[in-house]
């Protein structure tokens, strides 16, 4: 299905350009990184868009952006609320609006149209957005639930117990024509919303997951279709998701699940209605959703079915008026992500019958989601239960060892003998596995059907080798990651766990950032991380923190920082910088209060997590040979981040601080290599890998001892460790960059390929189709062992792109708007296939390398550049066409400065 979308959306763009004759095109126009969003909440919205041209070499040289407040007055060129005039720049992305102010609830129409080196291309098809709800003073809505627990099963205690909530408005309209209705809603932890019986969107577990207390989001949908003239239904379906679902004890229980819901209905006339959740609304916990808990599972009653509920004519009287619930508090929010959605499905590829009549459903791969039935044919009051794992057992039965209190159990309970079909609504569970109990006899594959779930969000990655490891390692990054999308990037996805983890993407998220278009996820979570940090300065690390972890170190928290150099380097995107700096300063502020011992960073807790142990039972080494000492980890990474800070000082005109990070972090260099340096040995500390990779990489080896440094990293590698990796989510996020750096990316492939423990290829011999949270996920203690985890990846993925493909921003780029394509060349691998739909379109890298042959296709996007970079013994012819804009000769490379285009390079026959 993937596949077929991808293929289309390639014979579209050729169309396209096929089309166009000799004129470019611009694509792909967004607003704040989206098409055509609602419930923008910015008043200086950014636009982006992307040309295509069949020439090469394109640059844009001036832009024209018109916004109105019609399609007609857009048309028209009348009216216009901006007119940006022809603005001379080859800026094409993220290019804030400049218009008069813009309204809350408004509707925006605008076009781009650019000029470019090969001519003008028309204005683009008239886009649009709408604006939130600005001021809070608009809401006229109440926060409306039921206030108790009125089902005998229900509990806050322990596992919670809660019956979802169904909750619905009647309301007419009046006699003009409708002409636009909008509905603001939010629903805590989670709400489905139904106009007239349909669902207002494809989306699911809305809104957003975030830290209640401050802050609480609510979506925007224009539901005009779904209005009809005379009597109308609004309903609404809650669930527990974090907001009620978490366990008592060290976990936050908010509340039980309220809705908050402003309906604005315009008429042609001028005149506006507004229904609002008040105290007019009836609601009811006795509807066939009798237990949901997002570890636990959902119990679904169909005795209970509250037929027609959604729509206008049902009798309510049964029902009570609702409860006016307490205000959560947090800010309303317009929601800048996505929701989440189902966005594949999968068939089971194998049913099992157990001894006891119990069938095992495998679904051939470990995903994130749920199993819907399709027409199984039930008895009248017999339950039929699925329950979800990872894993088998050798006999065949359900591993769920690993998902400690998780219970993860699906119940459907038929109202009568016949088929039936069904999906839960509010749980999900991370499984390949599926046991079937309940059963009288043996089902069809095609009752089942695997739904996947994440963020709505396209795929941008595509990446494909000679190597079959790496293609499965590959495939199984891009299920795990994924998989662990909810709103926030989780940890995991099937234990009791499933939280936002910091220390897990502290650099992954840039390798994800490759695979998905993930800006607009990082972007809310990093808010989620602010709106998680203590008044003094502390991040936990966990955020949104439904575990408040503040432990004042640095290694987990350094994602923070980490995550918005990604979204600035990869998408170009310098908001969350300036949003943030604060936050970031108090946090560098509060480490040297509460941390930092003559300049050594010295609080560390987790250690380099998840190293291989020496033994394969073990969850933590034992062993002090192999472990890192956590103040090379917290200084060394703090001395990045006063790094990363100096740099995020200059893009956000705090210029003043530069001076005191380089100051802090000369000193603490210094103090650093005083403390762990062995000059002679050119060693740090007990010279692990982690240790002298981490000081290598961020910049702390002292000038000159760069080779020796690595030397040993290398020695390290291949004597004690047989070339595998050593290291755990610390050190691997600079192995393979480091290894290939400093000049030996065949140690780095042999990792990346090694099929024997530790590694990556291990995983996968031992069948695994996502990544493990352990090297040894398959001999670990179960107490903590989940087969899918993604800091395992490190910075795997980037290595891929930038080292294996050559898809790399050149030093002083952002966004690929200047690519280095310079890839490397293990021993062994002869051919890489890899695209990346970056924000100014898709680049391509594709190679082959057998013996003295070489070819290599390019694909540079419009708008953009390159400067490809090859070894001289390559032998290669530099091709003459449009496009190859100047080549240079070293003593042993050739450069080559290349603008947009499709370009062959092959060595000399
Ligand atoms: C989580 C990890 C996390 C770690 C930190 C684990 O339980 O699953 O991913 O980073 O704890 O201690």
């Amino acid at each position: 299905m993937k596949h077929t979308i991808f293929l289309i959306g390639i014979l579209v763009t050729l169309l396209l350009v096929g089309c166009q004759g000799k004129h470019p095109t611009v694509i792909a126009p967004k607003v704040e990184m989206q098409e055509n969003p609602q419930g923008i909440a910015t008043l200086t919205p950014r636009f982006s868009w992307q040309i295509i041209s069949n020439e090469p070499d394109l640059v844009q040289q001036s832009y024209r952006i018109q916004v109105a407040q019609t399609e007609e007055d857009l048309a028209k060129e009348q009216n216009l609320l901006w007119d940006s005039g022809d603005v001379k720049s080859d800026q094409s992305i993220l290019i804030p609006y400049e218009g008069s102010e813009l309204r809350s609830k408004g509707i925006y129409y605008w076009r781009v149209k650019v000029n470019t080196n090969q001519g003008a291309a028309k204005w683009s098809k008239p886009q649009f957005w709408t604006m939130a709800l600005l001021n809070d003073s608009e809401w006229q809505a109440q926060w409306i639930g039921e206030d108790s627990l009125s089902n005998p099963n229900e509990t806050a205690e322990g596992n919670t117990r809660l019956a979802a909530r169904y909750l619905r408005k009647p309301f007419g309209t009046k006699d003009s024509k409708i002409k636009r209705a909008t509905l603001y809603i939010s629903g805590l932890g989670m709400y489905e919303a139904f106009l007239n019986g349909k669902r207002i969107s494809e989306d699911v577990f809305a809104p957003t997951v975030s830290w209640y207390p401050n802050r609480v989001y609510y979506n925007v949908y224009e539901v005009t279709p779904l209005i009809q003239q005379g009597n109308n239904l609004l309903g609404v379906k809650l669930g527990n998701g974090r907001f009620f679902g978490m366990r008592g004890g060290e976990t936050m229980v908010f509340g039980l699940p309220r809705l908050l819901a402003q309906l604005e209905i315009q008429y042609a006339d001028g005149s506006t209605d507004v229904i609002v959740s008040d105290e007019s609304w009836k609601v009811t916990s006795k509807g066939p959703i009798i237990a949901n808990n997002e570890y636990d599972g959902e119990e679904y009653d169909a005795r209970l079915e509250l037929n027609g509920w959604d729509t206008p004519n049902y009798d309510d009287s049964s029902w009570k008026p609702v409860d006016i619930m307490e205000n959560p508090k947090g800010k309303l929010t317009a929601q800048p992500n996505p929701n989440l959605r189902i966005q594949e499905e999968i068939q089971p590829i194998k049913i099992t019958k157990l001894p006891d009549g119990k069938f095992i459903l495998d679904m051939g791969q470990n995903m994130v989601g749920w199993v819907r039935i399709n027409n199984l044919n039930g008895k009248k009051d017999q339950p039929i239960t699925l329950r979800f794992a990872e894993l088998l057992n050798p006999d065949s039965t359900l591993y769920t060892a690993n998902l400690r209190s998780a219970k993860v159990t699906n119940i459907y309970i038929p109202a009568k003998d016949g088929t039936f079909s069904w999906e839960p609504s509010f749980v999900y569970h991370g499984f390949r596995y599926v046991e079937v109990s309940g059963l009288d006899y043996q089902p069809e594959l095609s009752n089942f059907t695997g739904r996947v779930l994440y963020d709505k969000m396209t795929t941008t990655g595509q990446f494909e080798t000679s190597n079959e490891i790496i293609n499965r390692v590959f495939k199984n990054a891009y299920w795990g990651i994924r998989g662990n999308y909810r709103g926030m990037p989780t940890d995991c996805p099937q234990r009791d766990e499933r939280h936002g983890w910091l220390g897990d993407r502290a650099t992954g998220c840039f390798g994800e950032a490759f695979v998905f278009d993930n800006a607009l996820l990082y972007g809310k979570w990093v808010q989620d991380i602010e709106d998680s940090q203590s008044p003094e300065g502390s991040i936990s690390v966990v955020s949104p923190r439904y575990w408040t972890i503040y432990n004042d170190d640095v290694t987990w928290p350094a994602a923070y920082f980490y995550a918005m150099n990604m979204l600035y380097r990869q998408f170009g995107d310098v908001e969350p910088i300036k949003k943030h700096y604060p936050s970031m300063k108090r946090y560098l502020e509060r480490i040297q209060q509460v941390s930092m011992q003559d300049y050594i960073i010295t609080k560390d807790t987790y250690g380099d997590w998840c190293m291989p142990p020496e033994s394969q039972e073990l969850i933590h080494s034992k062993d002090p040979a192999r472990k890192t000492a956590g103040p090379i980890l917290s200084t060394t990474m703090y001395y990045s981040l006063l790094n990363l800070m100096s740099d995020f000082a200059r893009l956000t005109g705090n210029e003043q601080d530069i001076a005191g990070y380089q100051d802090l972090a000369a000193k603490i260099k210094e103090a650093y290599n005083n403390r762990y340096f062995d000059a002679d040995s050119a060693k740090y500390d007990n010279n692990t890998v982690t240790a002298n990779m981490l000081s290598l990489r961020l910049g702390l080896v002292p000038e000159g001892y760069e080779q020796r440094v690595f030397e040993n990293i290398v020695q390290k590698t291949e004597v004690d460790f047989n070339g595998h990796v050593s290291t755990g989510v610390l050190g691997i996020q600079q192995l393979m960059r480091g290894l290939t750096q400093y000049g030996n990316v065949d140690l780095a492939y042999k990792i990346a390929t090694n099929d024997t423990y530790p590694s990556w290829g291990y995983m996968v011999r031992k069948g695994a189709t996502t990544i493990w949270e352990l090297w040894n996920g398959d001999t670990a203690d179960p107490a903590m062992n989940s087969g899918n985890h993604v800091m395992l990846l490190g910075d795997l993925l980037i290595w891929y792109y930038e080292d294996l493909a050559g898809i790399k921003n050149a030093a002083e780029s952002i966004a690929y708007k200047k690519l280095l394509m310079e890839p490397k060349f293990p021993k062994g691998l002869t051919h890489v296939k890899a695209t990346y739909n970056s924000v100014y379109g898709e680049i391509k890298s594709e190679w082959t390398k057998e013996n003295d042959a070489f070819t290599w296709d390019i694909v540079i996007p419009a708008n953009t550049s390159a400067l490809v970079r090859l070894p001289k013994d390559l032998n290669i012819s530099v091709p003459t066409q449009k496009g190859v804009r100047k080549v240079t000769e070293t003593d042993s490379h050739i450069e080559i400065e290349l603008g947009s285009g499709t370009y062959h390079l092959s060595s000399k026959s």
